[in-house]
């Protein structure tokens, strides 16, 4: 929402009121003066008028986990313990996913409440590269390389993947590098070689790594300068 709109609607007034209000230096955003009227205001940014709190920010949440093997990677699971039970946070229940692993997958997994992060992240057209070390059941044939970066027609969504990079590690290991996220894309993109996929690991996204000391299991916040991001608010939390 816009500055003017929502000083003029805590107030009960008209647009130009609001503008006067805003030109008169009354409004603080996030602790300064805007003399903005067209500021975007979201649910993070604290706006007071004169001393009075216009919206109180809700806390923003930046958390990576390194998550085992077997939990959900879902807010919610009727059978099965949830990455958000692993959590110790007063507003766990306020996060979502970005980027999902299948549940025997590990590695990086990326939760959040500011859907505005998340969807950059996540949104095929922002190609944002995401790694895995593979492991398969069967040697992976040669020409694997040049089918990766070709890319697999998908029937089921009638999609073509883009073109990503698999890097051999030893016969049956590769890294592997996709710029989108499609349901069981790796395992799918595997199965059409006639590899089945028995251990898979998400080390990276973006400019994202999984740090070496933290285990399966743990979180731990994302600074704002991991995000590339000016600091919007301090978020105090724990390991698992
Ligand atoms: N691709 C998969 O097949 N599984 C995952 O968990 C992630 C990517």
């Amino acid at each position: 929402m816009k500055l003017d709109r929502l000083i003029a609607k805590h107030r009960s007034l008209g647009r130009s009121e609001a503008h006067r209000l805003i030109a008169a230096g009354r409004v603080l955003v996030d602790g300064l003066c805007s003399l903005a009227n067209q500021h975007e205001i979201d649910r993070f940014t604290r706006v007071e008028l004169d001393a009075e709190i216009v919206q109180s920010p809700q806390r923003a949440l930046y958390l990576m986990m390194h998550k085992p093997a077997g939990v959900v990677s879902a807010t919610v699971d009727a059978g099965h313990r949830t990455v958000i039970d692993l959590l110790h946070d007063p507003d766990k229940h306020t996060l979502h996913i970005a980027g999902r692993l299948d549940r025997w997958s590990t590695g990086l997994l990326l939760l959040t409440n500011d859907g505005r992060w998340s969807k950059q992240l996540m949104d095929a057209s922002s190609k944002v590269p995401k790694t895995y070390v593979v492991e398969t059941d069967s040697r992976i044939p040669s020409d694997a390389v040049a089918a990766f970066a070709e890319g697999f027609h998908f029937a089921a969504e009638d999609i073509t993947t883009q073109p990503a990079e698999l890097v051999l590690l030893d016969d049956c290991r590769a890294r592997v590098t996709i710029h989108e996220g499609r349901h069981h894309q790796i395992k799918r993109m595997f199965g059409r070689l006639g590899c089945f996929v028995t251990a898979l690991h998400r080390e990276s996204i973006g400019g994202l790594t999984l740090p070496e000391d933290l285990l399966p299991g743990q979180w731990r916040e994302v600074m704002a300068e991991e995000r590339g991001l000016s600091a919007r608010s301090k978020i105090c939390c724990s390991t698992h």
